[in-house]
């Protein structure tokens, strides 16, 4: 175990948007690319979490207790969700040209426990287990973002934006009792020479001494 080398990849981690032409995508990259993000999520997986998905989530082929699902998107597929956009003329934004440019895309959402009466698409009770199932979803999305750093990407946390749509969900076969947590986006290494952008609180977490705090017990 190599503490420095963790460290390191922990603090090189930053967000960057990569904001393409949605009229003019990237070629998307070969087989390899997808290759390369198979081999990390195992690793990925290597969360912690608390309390077991319901089972109501877990149909084959999904059929893990884990309370998160990653549906991937590798490049080619990445441009085919932006040419269905198109087609559609749905406004997606940034999302957009993020699609354009991506090596690859993870809709990372989490399992919430079932309500009676079913709630609406992207919604859930507020309880506690729910609150630890985000939190479990989390912790695996942080790895993959520090897997993917490590392995030279780029990469970006998004809210989602288009991507919590009933439409996309369909598109995409996700089921509609899956929440959102977000698209995580990876980019090349080299942008070129479209605009980038970095996220807007990066290094804004000020020192430990801000947000940490040692207890002292009498
Ligand atoms: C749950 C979550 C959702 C986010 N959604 C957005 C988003 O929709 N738009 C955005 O610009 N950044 C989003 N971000 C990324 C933050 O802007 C970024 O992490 C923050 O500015 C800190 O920068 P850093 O990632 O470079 O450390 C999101 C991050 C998280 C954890």
């Amino acid at each position: 175990m190599n503490l420095d080398s963790l460290q390191s990849t922990i603090k090189a981690r930053h967000t960057l948007k990569v904001l393409g032409d949605p009229e003019h995508p990237w070629e998307a990259p070969g087989p390899e690319s997808r290759a390369r993000l198979a081999e990390l999520l195992e690793a990925a997986s290597c969360a912690p979490f608390h309390f077991p998905a319901d089972t109501l989530h877990r149909d084959e082929p999904l059929t893990s207790p884990v309370p998160w699902r990653f549906h991937l998107f590798d490049g080619q597929n990445c441009r085919r969700l932006l040419g269905r956009l198109q087609a559609e003329q749905i406004e997606s934004g940034n999302i957009a040209k993020m699609l354009a440019t991506a090596d690859a895309m993870a809709v990372v959402t989490w399992l919430p426990d079932p309500h009676d009466p079913p709630l609406e698409i992207q919604q859930f009770a507020p309880t506690q287990r729910n609150m630890e199932h985000i939190a479990a979803a989390s912790a695996a999305t942080q790895n993959l973002l520090l897997l993917a750093t490590a392995a030279g990407w780029n990469s970006y946390w998004s809210s989602g934006g288009v991507l919590r749509s009933l439409q996309v969900y369909e598109w995409t076969a996700i089921d509609p009792r899956e929440v959102l947590l977000g698209g995580v986006f990876l980019f090349p290494t080299d942008t070129q020479s479209v605009p980038t952008k970095p996220g807007a609180n990066r290094g804004k977490q000020g020192p430990v001494s801000a947000w940490s705090r040692w207890v002292s017990m009498d």
